[in-house]
């Protein structure tokens, strides 16, 4: 990061601003001109993302780094298709409600692809698309929704610290602690920084 080279994660992953259009929800929804979000941007509000080796994540060195360093003791697999998943309709459904969780969602595309839409501190709707190799860490408490794409099809490893627990609760939930220690942390934060800024312009 920061440096000229090409940053290895794009090939994987991409983030822009979307449009307002009510069009199905699996098209790219890129805004005219496109806006693209940049991986500084997604670590501003506490979104992070690796690229690693899927063909090889049983043995993959830097997976296991990363389990360790951030405790993902838990994982197992999640394929988006309607011969994987059961109740298939009402899951596509329920994962495009925008929710929060009170833990990180961790997902780690292992094959296929799909949008995960996170919000940013503005409320403008953030599409960042994970392909194959893509790891992407969505803070507790950030408003998302995820949906599949054109392709219709992921196959994603899901990791956890601990037990899992998936419950999504449904916006609005800002009387979570979790909603206000996002908020503390990567919304407040910044309109401080930003007020700081303009004190001494
Ligand atoms: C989830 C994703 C779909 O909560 O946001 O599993
Ligand atoms: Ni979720």
């Amino acid at each position: 990061m920061g440096s000229l080279s090409k940053d290895n994660r794009e090939e994987v992953i991409q983030a822009w601003y979307m449009d307002n259009s009510d069009e199905d929800q699996r098209l790219p929804h890129h805004r005219d001109p496109k806006e693209f979000v940049s991986f500084e941007k997604l670590d501003e509000i506490g979104v992070l993302s690796w690229r690693l080796d899927a063909d090889n994540y049983e043995t993959d060195p830097e997976l296991k780094k990363i389990r360790e360093a951030r405790g993902y003791t838990y994982t197992d697999f999640c394929e988006v298709c309607p011969e994987k998943l059961p109740n298939y309709e009402e899951k596509i459904k329920n994962f495009f409600e925008e929710h929060l969780h009170t833990d990180e969602e961790i997902r780690y595309c292992v094959a296929g692809s799909g949008y995960f839409d996170v919000r940013d501190r503005d409320e403008a709707w953030i599409r960042i698309w994970v392909k194959k190799g893509a790891l992407i860490v969505l803070p507790a408490g950030i408003y998302h929704r995820f949906t599949l794409d054109s392709d219709n099809y992921i196959k994603a490893m899901r990791l956890f610290v601990g037990e899992p627990v998936w419950t999504p609760y449904n916006r609005p939930h800002d009387h979570l602690p979790a909603r206000k220690q996002y908020v503390d942390a990567f919304v407040q934060k910044a309109d401080v920084a930003g007020q700081a800024v303009d004190a001494t312009a």
